[in-house]
């Protein structure tokens, strides 16, 4: 399936000169969201998962149903503040600005194999500090998976030696 053909392009969002790759058609059609989703979860298969975490909010969109399929549970990686009980947590840069993303102490546990997943790579920082999070809990990550890689940013630099699905190149 040509999944290209349910991302909207659109110039100068969240500011001027990034051209923002928006997932929402991609969600929005039935066929096209499963076929991402089945891509993804044949991928984790292969790896012997038994955990996901998806970075907030859009890893949620990607991780969550692929979790389901499998029958393995997802832990949310957010955004300070949000996660109420005890969290560990980094800090982060972003395409545009930077942020602390913090996972809770007990979402991992230690040997477990992770998937983690995220609608886009950009620069690599989200996933680098997800990385990192469930690192410091003891969890191994055995893949990473994204609906779409903007090339130029150079993200894998940051994740050097995991293993990467792209579904799409941009
Ligand atoms: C976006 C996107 C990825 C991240 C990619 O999330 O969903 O998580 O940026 O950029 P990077 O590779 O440069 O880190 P954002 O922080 O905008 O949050 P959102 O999902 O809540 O919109
Ligand atoms: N997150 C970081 N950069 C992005 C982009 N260009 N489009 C969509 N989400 C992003």
């Amino acid at each position: 399936m040509d999944l290209k053909k349910y991302i909207a392009n659109v110039p100068d969002f969240p500011e001027e000169g990034i051209i923002f790759r928006d997932i929402s058609p991609l969600m929005a059609d039935g066929e096209a969201y499963r076929y991402a989703t089945n891509e993804i979860v044949q991928y984790a298969k292969n790896k012997g998962v038994d955990m996901i975490v998806g970075p907030e909010a859009r890893g949620f969109i990607v991780g969550c149903p692929v979790a389901y399929e499998l029958g393995i549970g997802f832990a949310p990686a957010r955004k300070k503040g949000k996660l109420p009980r005890d969290t560990v947590e980094v800090n982060y840069g972003l395409e545009y600005g930077n942020d602390v993303l913090q996972i809770h102490k007990d979402a991992i546990k230690p040997g477990q194999k992770v998937l983690v997943c995220d609608d886009l790579l950009a620069t690599g920082g989200t996933i680098a500090a997800t990385v990192k999070l469930i690192e410091q809990l003891g969890g191994e990550v055995v893949g990473m998976a994204f609906l779409v890689e903007l090339t130029d940013l150079n993200g894998r630099d940051k994740i050097k030696g995991y293993d990467i699905l792209a579904l799409m190149e941009y």
